[in-house]
């Protein structure tokens, strides 16, 4: 019988028992929902998906996106992207650093992501102990702690993000051998404006929306104000409280709510420690929708 395990921290459930190669019923798919907004962080332990599967399951959530980042997919699918430090006959099959500092998927995006899927297929270890977490932080949580008069400022205030910002940051601090993005990449990704502050369609819970990753500036704000205030907004949320992390097993599915968490890829392992994750990318083009959990949207 599936089974909902809540991890008892600030984030994470395990839904056990329920087999993803297979079609999701209204009610399972309604349960993943519920799960990742109360949870934020669901691992399937126990799955056996090939690529296509991988996609089946995620699309039932909503759209997926096709990463502009773009080398790096599954043939034929490329809504599958490869994350791997692993390099074949002298070639990487994929990308071996993505998401490896603080930051929320695709709110460089006009739509925003919904949940990011992950298929963890070599895991590596050292000594015994799993290297390559990836770290959460509750974005519900640190939105309740923010002082009230930063609440009612910026209560519908925007921010500009821009996918150059973390692009860039892997270049010139983290010693990324990723080109610069092309003025072809840059245009299919134009820096947007989105909510600081966003209600959680399914949980009704507000979230702080902003993240050191994508977000440059607070619109409309003078400059120095703007940088000042997203300085306060990010060691706000990166305070160590509102941390989970999720330590890999193979096999596991890890799917995320991209609207509750930030995210990072610890890169704690080595070039020969060798690490594989499949990834999908889900846009919140349906979870907005106030039919979405009836399943009237499949
Ligand atoms: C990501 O940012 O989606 C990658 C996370 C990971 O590889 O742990």
């Amino acid at each position: 019988m599936v089974e909902v395990k809540p991890s008892g921290k600030i984030l994470g459930a395990r839904v056990e028992e329920l087999d993803l190669s297979k079609p999701l019923s209204a009610e399972h798919f309604a349960l993943i929902v519920r799960t990742m907004a109360t949870h934020g962080v669901v691992c399937f332990p126990d799955q056996h998906l090939a690529a296509a599967a991988l996609k089946s399951f995620a699309a039932r959530f909503g759209t997926l996106e096709v990463n502009v980042a773009g080398t790096f997919q599954e043939p034929d699918i490329p809504e599958v992207m490869i994350l791997s430090n692993i390099v074949e006959n002298g070639r990487p099959i994929g990308m071996a650093d993505a998401g490896q500092d603080w930051h929320t998927d695709m709110s460089y995006s006009k739509t925003i992501a919904f949940a990011n899927v992950l298929y963890g297929i070599h895991i590596p270890r050292r000594n015994g102990r799993v290297l390559g977490n990836t770290e959460f932080l509750n974005m519900v949580a640190a939105y309740d702690d923010l002082p009230d008069d930063i609440k009612s400022r910026l209560k519908d205030a925007t921010a500009t993000h821009d996918f150059n910002k973390f692009w860039e940051k892997m270049r010139r601090e983290k010693g990324s051998a990723r080109p610069p993005l092309t003025e072809e990449q840059r245009r299919k990704k134009p820096p947007v404006s989105q909510p600081i502050f966003l209600k959680h369609p399914i949980s009704g819970r507000m979230v702080l929306y902003a993240n050191p990753g994508y977000a440059v500036r607070i619109d409309g704000m003078p400059e120095h104000e703007s940088d000042e205030l997203l300085e306060f907004l990010f060691q706000h949320q990166l305070q160590p409280k509102y941390k989970y992390a999720h330590e890999w097993s193979e096999n596991d599915v890890l799917m995320w709510d991209d609207l509750v968490t930030l995210h990072n890829a610890v890169a704690d392992y080595g070039a020969t420690e060798h690490r594989l994750i499949k990834r999908c990318q889900v846009m919140a083009d349906r979870v907005f929708d106030p039919n979405y959990l009836s399943g009237a949207l499949q």
